[in-house]
């Protein structure tokens, strides 16, 4: 992974085959068509469905923002040969609970699945996070049923530590989750 580096349009960070980004207006199309499908919402708490361009207008505007700050939490996940967006990924996650602690958050396309970007995206953040930012502790929260997630941050170095109550249900009914957490002395590469 290449150091991050900030500049005018914000932080991006690159691994061997992506590049984190801060999102940009000619992402609307892809992020719409991307994060609109059922499939992608049903296990997160915070992408609304159905996704309207207004929705993905207002995420866009907000992750500019959080870029601007110099210190961002906020990125897009694009392919680093054609920078096109392929998902979201961010320390700005739902914590479930309420606690403040920082929450690691992701969603990948459904066409990308199965090739390890999801990985790869986290395990670069996770390393942002604590390196740059200076986080003590990334904690994230996953539906109990939601197996694919669960294993990107078994292998991204987190650890299951117990349940929590959360504070609305999954949209799967789920009103306790699985917690996982990693703290700095534990961070070590997983891709
Ligand atoms: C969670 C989610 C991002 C996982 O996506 P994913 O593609 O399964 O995860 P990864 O990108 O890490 O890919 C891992 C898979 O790619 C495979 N893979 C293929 N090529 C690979 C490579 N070069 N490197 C690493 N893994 C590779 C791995 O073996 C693994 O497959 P397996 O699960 O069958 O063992 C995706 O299912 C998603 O977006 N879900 C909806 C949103 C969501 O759940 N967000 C998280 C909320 S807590």
């Amino acid at each position: 992974m290449r150091a991050p580096s900030a500049g005018a349009t914000g932080v991006i960070i690159e691994t061997e085959r992506l590049r984190m980004r801060a999102h940009r207006d000619d992402d609307l199309a892809d992020l719409v068509a991307l994060a609109g499908n059922w499939e992608i919402a049903r296990w997160t708490g915070t992408i609304p469905h159905p996704y309207s361009k207004t929705d993905g207008r207002e995420w866009i505007a907000r992750a500019q923002q959080d870029h601007a700050t110099g210190h961002p939490r906020t990125f897009a996940i694009t392919m680093k040969k054609t920078d096109r967006l392929i998902g979201g990924v961010g320390l700005d996650g739902s914590t479930g609970d309420g606690s403040d602690e920082p929450a690691l958050g992701y969603w990948l396309g459904q066409p990308y699945w199965g090739n390890g970007y999801a990985r790869e995206a986290a395990a670069a953040v996770i390393d942002y996070g604590f390196r740059t930012l200076g986080l003590k502790t990334i904690r994230a929260y996953a539906d109990p049923g939601n197996t694919e997630s669960q294993k990107v941050l078994l292998h991204c170095g987190l650890k299951h530590v117990g349940e929590i109550e959360l504070l609305t249900p999954t949209h799967h009914g789920a009103w306790r989750a699985p917690l996982f957490r990693i703290s700095r002395h534990e961070l070590r590469r997983c891709v």
